[in-house]
Parts: C-alpha cells; sequence; structure tokens
C-alpha cells in the first residue's frame, strides 16, 4: 500500500475550490492501491494533516484542532512527514518539543489550485524533497499560470490566440496614456486580466475608454502584471483535457459550458450550478460532449495536444477555446483544472478513479527517468581553484 500525501487548500484566492479537489481525490483514490494522506495548507500557510481532516465536515465547521501541524524537510530524497510532539523523556524531566515521523510518502498528489500552488512554488519545494509528485514540473507550472508568458510562448508556436499586450502596475502608474493607446491600437471590445490569478477574478469586459479605465484599475488591484486581449464576440466556449507527459498523449471529450452571462463568473462557475456542495467544476452546467463539427474538433485536439507539450506540461491540465464560428482560439491552459476535469474522461470510458491511478504512475514514471539524469560531474576543478585560500 502506498502513501499519497494529497495537498489542497493554500494561500490562493482558489483555496475553497481547492478543498473540493482535494476531497473529490481523496474519495475516489482506488484504496486497494493507495492510501492517501490529507495534507492540508491554511489560508496562512500552515499544513495540517490527519484522519479528521479527510472529509468535508471539518472544512464545513472551520474545526481543525484534532488535525496536527506537518511539514516536509527539504533534504532531498527524505521522503517523511514529519510532525512536533510534546514528550516527556521520564517522569522527573520537563517536556520538551520532539521532531517524529509523522509518515512517510510515497507520491505527493497536489491538489492546490492557483497561486503557491498551481504556479511552480509547490512543484520546487517537492523537487527539493526530491518525491515523485503528480502533475506539472516546476517551469510548465509557471509558463501555464502566467497568462503573458503563456501567451508568448503560444504565439512563438504559432497557436492562434486573440490579439494582446500587457504591461506592469509601475507602467499604468507612470505610463497611463500610452497603456491606453496600445490597447486601443488592438480596438474594443476588449478583455483586461490580472496575469496570475484564475476563476475570472479581476477580470473585466470594456468596451470604451472609461470601461478600460476603470477594468484596469481593478486589474492591477490584483496583480502587479496585466494583459488585455481582443474580446471574441459572442464566443462559443470549449474546453478540453489532455493527459500524459512529453510525447504520450491523449485527449478527452469536449465539453460546452452553458452561460447565462457572457462571462463565466466565479458564482457561475462554482456556486449557481452546483448541486448538493462537493462538486467544484463538475456541478457547471455544461454541454458534454459538446457538438462541434468534425474538423473543429480535430483542430481543437490537435492544438490542445500543442498547448499542453509546447510549455511541458504533464499529468492532466484542461485547455480552454474560445470559437468565433468556426475560427478556434486557445484562450488558456489550467494546469491543475477543477476536479482535475475528471468528468471530462468519463464520457472516453476511463473513470475517475482510474485516473488519478494514471496520473501517480505518469507521476513515479517521471521520477524513474529524472533520478537517470546526471547532477554531479567531477570537474577537479576544486583542487585547481586558489579562491578561499586566504582565509585559513
Ligand atoms: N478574449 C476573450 N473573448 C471573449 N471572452 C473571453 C475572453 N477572454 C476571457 N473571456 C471570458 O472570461 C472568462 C475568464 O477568462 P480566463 O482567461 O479563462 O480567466 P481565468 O483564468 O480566470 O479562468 C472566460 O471563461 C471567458 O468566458
Ligand atoms: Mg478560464
Amino acid at each position: 500500500m502506498k502513501n499519497i500525501a494529497v495537498i489542497f487548500g493554500g494561500r490562493s484566492v482558489e483555496h475553497e475550490v481547492s478543498i473540493i479537489t482535494g476531497m473529490q481525490i481523496i474519495e475516489n483514490m482506488d484504496k486497494t492501491k493507495y492510501n492517501p494522506i490529507p495534507v492540508y495548507i491554511t489560508k496562512d500557510g500552515r499544513f495540517l494533516s490527519g484522519e479528521s481532516i479527510k472529509t468535508i465536515v471539518a472544512f464545513k465547521n472551520s474545526d481543525f484542532s484534532q488535525a496536527e501541524e506537518v511539514f516536509f524537510k527539504p533534504y532531498a530524497g527524505d521522503h517523511n512527514l514529519y510532525t512536533i510532539r510534546s514528550k516527556k523523556a521520564s517522569i522527573l524531566s520537563k517536556e520538551s518539543d520532539q521532531v517524529e515521523i509523522f509518515a512517510k510518502i510515497d507520491a505527493v498528489f497536489p491538489a492546490v489550485h492557483g497561486t503557491n500552488g498551481e504556479d511552480g512554488t509547490l512543484q520546487g519545494l517537492l523537487e527539493m524533497v526530491g518525491i515523485p509528485y503528480v502533475g506539472c514540473g516546476v517551469m510548465s507550472a509557471a509558463v501555464g499560470m502566467d497568462k503573458v508568458t503563456m501567451k508568448d510562448v503560444y504565439k512563438s508556436h504559432g497557436i492562434p490566440m486573440t490579439q494582446y499586450t500587457y504591461f506592469y502596475r509601475s507602467d499604468w502608474q507612470n505610463n497611463r496614456e500610452e497603456i491606453l493607446k496600445e490597447a486601443e491600437k488592438i480596438g474594443y471590445n476588449l478583455f483586461v486580466k490580472p496575469a496570475n490569478l484564475g476563476s475570472s477574478i479581476g477580470i473585466s469586459k470594456a468596451c470604451n475608454r472609461e470601461e478600460l479605465i476603470s477594468a484596469i484599475d481593478i486589474a492591477v488591484s490584483y496583480d502587479s502584471k496585466v494583459v488585455i486581449e481582443k474580446a471574441v464576440e459572442n464566443p462559443r466556449e470549449i474546453n478540453i483535457s489532455v493527459l500524459g507527459y512529453e510525447d504520450n498523449l491523449s485527449v478527452s471529450a469536449c465539453e460546452e459550458p452553458v452561460s447565462i452571462e457572457k462571462l463565466l463568473t466565479y458564482d457561475e462557475k462554482y456556486i449557481s450550478g452546483s448541486k448538493g456542495g462537493s462538486k467544484g467544476m463538475k456541478g457547471q452546467k455544461r454541454k458534454l460532449p459538446a457538438d462541434l463539427k468534425e474538423e473543429v474538433e480535430e483542430e481543437i485536439e490537435r492544438l490542445a495536444k500543442e498547448g499542453f507539450k509546447s510549455i511541458g506540461a504533464s499529468g492532466v491540465a484542461r485547455i480552454d477555446f474560445l470559437l468565433d464560428k468556426d475560427k478556434v482560439y486557445l484562450n488558456e491552459i489550467n494546469t491543475l483544472p477543477g476536479s482535475i476535469s475528471f468528468y471530462l474522461w468519463e464520457p472516453t470510458g476511463l473513470k475517475f478513479s482510474d485516473l488519478i491511478t494514471r496520473l501517480i504512475e505518469i507521476a513515479e514514471k517521471k521520477y524513474e527517468a529524472r533520478k537517470k539524469n546526471i547532477t554531479s560531474y567531477d570537474s577537479q576543478l576544486l583542487n585547481k581553484t586558489s579562491y578561499g585560500a586566504k582565509l585559513q
């Protein structure tokens, strides 16, 4: 039986969505093969674990009194999760804090959406620990998270996107007029987005200069980097998921989220559509599979694979498209999609539990392949240098 640490929550505006994804993964993990160990990152960044946070009840009541604080040591190859317990060495001695092994972990399943989780930071910690983990590595997670860097990479791969420009908060403070001019060169209507958020937070549509200014003011309050792009008018939104790594990729069914408003808001994505809680993105209204012309669907599948591979993604990702009639634009990649987009795989015959198993197996394969990389090189460099000799 392998111990799989499922990490969820986190310092992100998508904290609550991540709790749902974490719970879904724990619930659906194949218990004949794996023992899920919940690791909840609080909003202020503490890691908590224990049986009491394996179900949603603790989160509904915000009761973590039974949970224990845990941590990894960032030593390569130490796969233990540790905790600190107060202990008395003998009847006579005072209590002292002792570091104890909480659990030995075989692999980690990150389920933290957005900042400090989906952006390469958590992946960086896991690289230092040197443990197999599900999903994207540091670089692909970071590229996928930053809407500007993502677009720049896709542009260099010839992937069709709407025209865009970007700037920093300090540019907005110093060069307002220039930014407005640059944006108006693209032409209304425009979408203004913080570069590094998610769940539609801080995003607005602007149809004139007045709206553009207030949209930018909102976006710069969330992020120091902002992207402005051409709006697709009355687009059809089509999402698809890609699973695998390197050349070994498969694609899911396509979904068409059904929107009441033009822009899917946070509430619409996660609250108004969901019935009975713990559904996450599963609760949203959608057409699945989407009704698409064969050649449009093929184009979406091709671009989805290209979008996945070109940033070096691995595991499972959801790639979102905007359709202007038959013209396909890639909108974004989500390298840790809500509910790990299991519902897009069900029509292909892949069950949620099998998707989780596949992802853990990919993580183990990638880890083994990476271990073969040479990380030391005997150069005799230190024998040849005289730097530091004066200190003797
Ligand atoms: N260029 C665009 N044209 C039309 N609609 C857009 C455009 N960009 C974003 N949207 C709408 O806004 C929503 C949120 O934007 P998105 O880039 O997906 O950000 P997030 O990372 O917050 O999901 C999309 O699902 C879509 O409904
Ligand atoms: Mg989106």
